[in-house]
C-alpha cells in the first residue's frame, strides 16, 4: 500500500468512526428508554444497559469496512428500500437451488425477473427431522450444513450486493429449537439456561395462562405448554412442542439475541424478518399477543442495531388485524423507531377474499380502514408466502362488518379455495382450523384448467394470477413474488412423501422450483405469458416513482367489481384498476388527465372504459399535446 493509500484508509476509518459516534449519541436515549421499560425494575439496570452497549460496540468493531460504507450510504438515503425498483422474491434455499452456492448461480434468473430483494426462508442450523420448515433454530451462528456454511452465506450476500439485491433472512426470535444449546443445558437442570425459557414445575400457571391463550396449530400441536419428561417440568411452546418460547423478561435472552442479529448483520444480511413478533411477551390474563413490551423489544433492537449496523432493516411478521399491525411500523411518538417493513397480511388475505366473491367492495372497505403508515415505514405486499392464508386475521377488522359476518365469510372463502363450491376452479386444501394452503396458480384455477386442457379456463386463471400481482405491485411498499408464481407453479401433491414433510399441510405449496418450467418461459407456453407479464409489472413499477411513500387511495367501480387504487405524490399520480369478477365491468376514469395504460401502451381518453374478466389497467398521466407530437 502506498503512503497516500494508507492515508486514505486512515481518513476513511476516521469518517466511519465519527459516524458511529454520532449514531451512538442519537440512538442511545431510544435504546435506554426501551430497555428501561423492559428491565428498569431490575436492581442492576445500569449494568444491563451497559452490557448491551458493549455488544453494540463489539459488533461495530467486527463489522467489515464494506458494510460500514454501505451503512453510511444508506444513512444518507434512508428511503433506499422504498425506491420503486425494489422488488422482492421469496424462496426456500433447498427448494429453489439446493444450497446457498446454488442460489448464487440463480442471481441471473432473479435479475432477469426484475428482483432486487431476496428473502431466503430459514437457513440457519435447524433441528433434525421435524423443524417447522426451519423455524426451529438450533444455532444462530451456523448455517444448516445441508445448505452450506456461514462463509457461503456471506459470499452470497456479497454477490447479491454487487447485483444490488438485498438479502433478507428469518430471525426466529420468539423461540429456539429444543436442541439449541441453551435448551440442552436447561434440560440438564442448569438454572441459568432454564431462565432462558418459561419452565414450570406443575400445571398451575400453565392452566391459568391457557384460559386466555389461543392456539396456533390447534390440530397438530394443541395447547401452549409441553411436558418434558426428563425434567419433569412444563415448557412454554406456543407453536410446536419442539419450539421453546424464549423468555424476554430475562435481559440475558435479549442480550444473546442482540448478539445473534448483529453477528448475522455482519455477515451481510440486509433485512431481518422478525418471525412471530407478536408473541414475544407474556402476560397472565391476556392472549399474550402484541403486549406493550413487544414494541419495546423491537424499539430496543432497532435503536441498538441502528448504532452498530444502520444499513439493516427490521421486518415484522405479525399476523394480526391491520389496526394492530400498523403499530409494528412505529406510530405517533414511536414513528421511525420500530420496524421499517411489515407483511401486509390484511391486503394479502383480502385480495383472495375479493377474488372468491368476484367483488371488491369488502376489500375496499378494509383497505380504507387501515391507518396510515408513519413516514419511513413501508408495507411488504405479497400474494402468497410459505404459510397458509389465515382467514381468522379478518375477524377483528374494523371495516363495518361484525365478527359473525367475518366468520361466515371465512367459512365461505375456505370452502371456495378448497374447491367445495359449485363451479369451483380452486385446488387448495383446508389448513388446520383456520387457513387455506395451495400455490397461487392452483388457487387461481390454473392447475385444473391445464389438466382439462380448457384454453379459456387457462386464460381466465392466468388473468387471476396477474390481477393479484397487479394489486401487490401497485399498492405501495415492496412487492414480493413467491417462488414459482412467476411460472404458474402448481401444488406439490406428493408433499407427504417429501424429505422435509413433518405432517404439516403447508408443504402443499412449498414444492421444489420447477426449472423445466422455467426453461419453458423462453418457449411459447403459458409460462412465458406469466413470467413475461410479471417481469413487465416489475419494469412498470421500477418506473413508477409515484409509489414512493404514497398511500393508495382505494375506490370502487363497476358495481363493486373493480378495485381502483389512486396514488399521488410529488412525482405525480397513477390510477390502477382491477376487475375482480369474471363479468365485464365499467370503470370511470378521473377526467383530470389524458392517461396511458402501461400494460398495453394505449392512450385512454374516454371517461368510461370497459374492463373484461379479471382485466386491469395501470394508468399514468400523459401530456396529450406532447404525445401527439411524439407520434
Ligand atoms: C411464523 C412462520 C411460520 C412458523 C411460525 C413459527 O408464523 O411464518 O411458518 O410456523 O412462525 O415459527
Amino acid at each position: 500500500m502506498t503512503s497516500s493509500q494508507k492515508q486514505k484508509t486512515v481518513e476513511n476509518v476516521a469518517q466511519l468512526d465519527a459516524a458511529y459516534d454520532a449514531r451512538y449519541e442519537i440512538y442511545t436515549p431510544d435504546a435506554d428508554s426501551a430497555l428501561r421499560h423492559l428491565y428498569g425494575d431490575q436492581e442492576n439496570f445500569p449494568e444491563i444497559a451497559a452490557r448491551m452497549m458493549r455488544v453494540v460496540r463489539d459488533a461495530y468493531l467486527q463489522r467489515p469496512e464494506a458494510l460500514k460504507e454501505l451503512d453510511l450510504r444508506r444513512s444518507q438515503r434512508p428511503d433506499w428500500f422504498q425506491q420503486p425498483d425494489r422488488i422482492g422474491y421469496t424462496a426456500y434455499v433447498d427448494r429453489f437451488a439446493g444450497t446457498l452456492k446454488g442460489v448464487e448461480q440463480k442471481i441471473g434468473y432473479l435479475k432477469n425477473l426484475g428482483v432486487s430483494y431476496l428473502h431466503l426462508l430459514p437457513l440457519l442450523k435447524m433441528r433434525p427431522n421435524e423443524n417447522d420448515g426451519g423455524f426451529a433454530v438450533s444455532s444462530y451462528s451456523e448455517v444448516d450444513p445441508a445448505l452450506g456454511s456461514m462463509n457461503d452465506l456471506s459470499n452470497l450476500a456479497e454477490r447479491l450486493r454487487e447485483n444490488d439485491v438485498s438479502l433478507c433472512i428469518d430471525f426466529v426470535l420468539n423461540h429456539t429449537a429444543d436442541n439449541h444449546d441453551w435448551a440442552m443445558r436447561a434440560r440438564t437442570g442448569a438454572q441459568h439456561y432454564k431462565d432462558f425459557y418459561y419452565v414450570y414445575q406443575d400445571r398451575s400457571l400453565p392452566d391459568q395462562y391457557e384460559q386466555s391463550l389461543g392456539e396456533v396449530f390447534a390440530d397438530t400441536a394443541p395447547g401452549n405448554f409441553t411436558f418434558i419428561a426428563e425434567q419433569d417440568e412444563w415448557v412454554w411452546t406456543t407453536f410446536n412442542p419442539y419450539q421453546w418460547d424464549l423468555n424476554y423478561s430475562n435481559p440475558v435472552v435479549f442480550e444473546e439475541m442482540l448478539k445473534a442479529i448483529l453477528f448475522l448483520a455482519n455477515k451481510g444480511v440486509d433485512v431481518f424478518r422478525l418471525d412471530a413478533a407478536p408473541y414475544l411477551w407474556k402476560r397472565l390474563g391476556t392472549d399474550c399477543l402484541n403486549q406493550p413490551e413487544v414494541f419495546s423489544i423491537i424499539r430496543a433492537l432497532r435503536a441498538l442495531t441502528a448504532i452498530a449496523a444502520p444499513g439493516i432493516l427490521l421486518k415484522a411478521e405479525a399476523i394480526v388485524p391491520s389496526y394492530k399491525l400498523v403499530q409494528y411500523l412505529g406510530a405517533g411518538e414511536h414513528a421511525g423507531k420500530e420496524c421499517q417493513l411489515a407483511y401486509n397480511t390484511t391486503l394479502m388475505t383480502m385480495i383472495w377474499s375479493a377474488l372468491a366473491e368476484g367483488n371488491a367492495a369488502r376489500l375496499a372497505s378494509v383497505l380504507k380502514s387501515i391507518p396510515p403508515l408513519s413516514p419511513g415505514a413501508a408495507w411488504l405486499n405479497y400474494v402468497r408466502c410459505h404459510d397458509d392464508i389465515g382467514w381468522g386475521v379478518l375477524f377483528e377488522e374494523k371495516a363495518g362488518y361484525s365478527e359473525a359476518e367475518w366468520r361466515d365469510h371465512a367459512n365461505f372463502a375456505r370452502a371456495f379455495y378448497a374447491g367445495d363450491v359449485d363451479g369451483a376452479y380452486a385446488d387448495g386444501e383446508n389448513y388446520q382450523n383456520h387457513g387455506t394452503a395451495g400455490t397461487t396458480a392452483s388457487l387461481c384455477g390454473l392447475e385444473r384448467a391445464m389438466k382439462q386442457g380448457d384454453s379459456e379456463a387457462i386464460r381466465l386463471a392466468t388473468m387471476r394470477i396477474l390481477l393479484l400481482y397487479t394489486v401487490v405491485f401497485s399498492y405501495g411498499g415492496i412487492p414480493l413474488i413467491s417462488m414459482g408464481d412467476e411460472l404458474g407453479q402448481f401444488n406439490d401433491h406428493d408433499y407427504a412423501a417429501g424429505n422435509r414433510y413433518d405432517g404439516d399441510g403447508r408443504w402443499l405449496h412449498r414444492g421444489a422450483m420447477d426449472w423445466q418450467k422455467a426453461e419453458l418461459r423462453r418457449g411459447g407456453g403459458n409460462e412465458v405469458r406469466i413470467f413475461s407479464e410479471i417481469r413487465k409489472l416489475a419494469e412498470i413499477r421500477a418506473n413508477t416513482p409515484q409509489l414512493i411513500q404514497s398511500a393508495a387511495e382505494p375506490g370502487l367501480c363497476g358495481d363493486g367489481r373493480v378495485l381502483t387504487l389512486h396514488h399521488h405524490n410529488a412525482h405525480g399520480e397513477i390510477f390502477v384498476c382491477v376487475n375482480f369478477s369474471s363479468a365485464p365491468a365499467h370503470v370511470t376514469i378521473p377526467e383530470a388527465h389524458c392517461w396511458r395504460d402501461q400494460f398495453t401502451g394505449d392512450r385512454v381518453t374516454k371517461p368510461q372504459v370497459e374492463l373484461g374478466a379479471y382485466d386491469r389497467l395501470w394508468l399514468t398521466p400523459i401530456d396529450q399535446a406532447l404525445d401527439d407530437k411524439a407520434n
